[in-house]
């Protein structure tokens, strides 16, 4: 078929690295079908799954099982992350043999209720992944001192105070952060931090990677677009998420951390939920994120056209940043010419009113409701077929394929004061 392009653009696939497609488990939420579905239509090409599915993808058994679901369904690409959990380090070398690509660590409570690793368990994790060479992706922000403070509060029945808790609870939040950067510090541990919602950790952040401690950082649209200050209007209550959006005040900060490169990457946090468990009185009882895969590149598009950002910096914290950070670069995050390239046709003028309505995501919710944005895709490209055409799927489902991490092996950091070196080769550390 040939096509005219005149005044198109065309965009390496935008990679997600972050995203919650709930299969298996909570087909009510999403599954691999309408996930994918709403990544072809947003111009994404690969996504990242995170782990807390039912069941939670920490074992080679459970891996498959998404594997498999996936496979049959999803019409993108798809990396999928095995958990770093205190209750599974020694299925983390198996893990990333079956081809895991990357691990997923969970510091703060999340939608799965997943268990934080002790700092223990997190410090031999990351000797391990060390090891391996592979990325870990790290929740931080809201440690279990905000999930204490969160759970006194809902017990007092203080329903008034989530926007205010949002805004002020960054001060602590970099707690998290920076014990997850020290033990990267001395393990030689490559890690990524992921819905960096703070202005508050950005000289942290520039901190550890002057440090040399091998750290790539992902924010999210909705930091840059949305305010904990909305949250307090009616319906406010549907940008519930954790970590919780900050003040507006914050939204500056972050869009230049993501221009000047403090911030290496943009990824959504695709959380979606069942309509219903997104509203309500009671804020505590809500369930956390919404959908957002589909929206990711239209709204870097729109900053292209409000002046906030080059149109090469959004290929390149879509595409190339990602692709780098986990072993991908080259086969994906690159324009290539030839048959089994990833692209997205984008129009820099088209003129779109974000709606919950037209989402091929299952959450029919969204954060943007009624904003109107300016550039988006209007073909998708997943190693040279169509998937995505004028926001109509057109793909054959399964079209999408597992994509491995092809990391080089890292410098080793500090080895003489961990386990490692005071252990004899093989030898367990009890
Ligand atoms: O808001 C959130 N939703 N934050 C998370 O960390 C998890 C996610 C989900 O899985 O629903
Ligand atoms: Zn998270
Ligand atoms: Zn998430």
């Amino acid at each position: 078929e040939r096509v005219s392009l005149a005044g198109l653009h065309v965009l390496p696939g935008a990679i997600d690295v972050h995203v919650h497609f709930r299969e298996p488990g909570m087909p009510q939420k999403e599954d691999w079908g309408t996930g994918s579905d709403a990544a072809a239509v947003g111009g994404v090409t690969t996504v990242f799954d995170m782990p807390n599915t039912v069941p939670p993808t920490d074992t080679v058994a459970h891996f498959e099982l998404k594997k498999a679901a996936a496979e049959a369904k999803s019409i993108v690409d798809f990396g999928l992350y095995g958990l770093l959990g205190e209750h599974n380090l020694d299925h983390l070398e198996p893990l990333a043999e079956a081809g895991a690509i990357g691990f997923k660590l969970f510091l703060g409570n999340t939608t799965g209720d997943l268990p934080c690793p002790s700092d223990g368990a997190v410090l031999e994790g990351f000797e391990i992944l060390a090891g391996l060479g592979l990325r870990c992706s790290i929740h931080a922000e809201n440690s279990p001192i905000l999930f204490w403070r969160q759970n006194r509060l809902k017990a007092a029945g203080r329903n008034d105070v989530l926007a205010h808790l949002a805004a002020r609870t960054d001060v602590v939040a970099v707690e998290a952060l920076n014990r997850a950067c020290t033990l990267a510090d001395w393990t030689g541990a490559r890690i990524h931090i992921v819905h960096e919602s703070s202005a508050r950790s950005l000289p942290f952040i520039r901190f550890w990677k002057e440090r040399g401690v091998d750290l790539t950082v992902e924010t999210l649209p909705q930091y840059l677009y949305l305010s904990a200050e909305m949250m307090l209007a009616p319906g406010g209550e549907v940008l519930r998420m954790n970590p919780p959006i900050r003040e507006a005040a914050q939204q500056e900060p972050l869009w230049a951390a993501l221009a000047d490169g403090t911030i290496d990457m943009i990824a959504t946090d695709h959380a979606p939920h069942a309509v219903e468990e997104k509203y309500g009185d009671n804020v505590w009882n809500l369930a956390c994120g919404f959908p957002g895969v589909e929206t990711l590149v239209p709204l870097m598009l729109n900053a292209v056209a409000n002046g906030r950002l080059s149109l090469e910096r959004v290929a390149a914290i879509t595409s190339a940043a990602p692709a780098r950070a986990f072993g991908l670069y080259g086969r994906k995050g690159v324009i290539r010419v030839g048959a089994d390239a990833d692209f997205a046709v984008v129009d820099l003028t088209k003129r779109q009113r974000l709606t919950a309505a037209a989402l091929h995501s299952r959450g029919k919710v969204s954060a943007y409701e009624g904003m109107e944005v300016r550039g988006g895709p209007v073909r998708t490209y997943v190693r040279g077929r169509l998937v995505a055409k004028d926001g109509e799927v057109v793909a054959e489902r399964g079209w999408g394929a597992m994509v491995r991490p092809q990391m080089a092996a890292p410098a080793p950091r500090n080895l003489a004061t961990t386990m490692k070196a005071i252990l004899e080769p093989g030898q367990k550390p009890w």
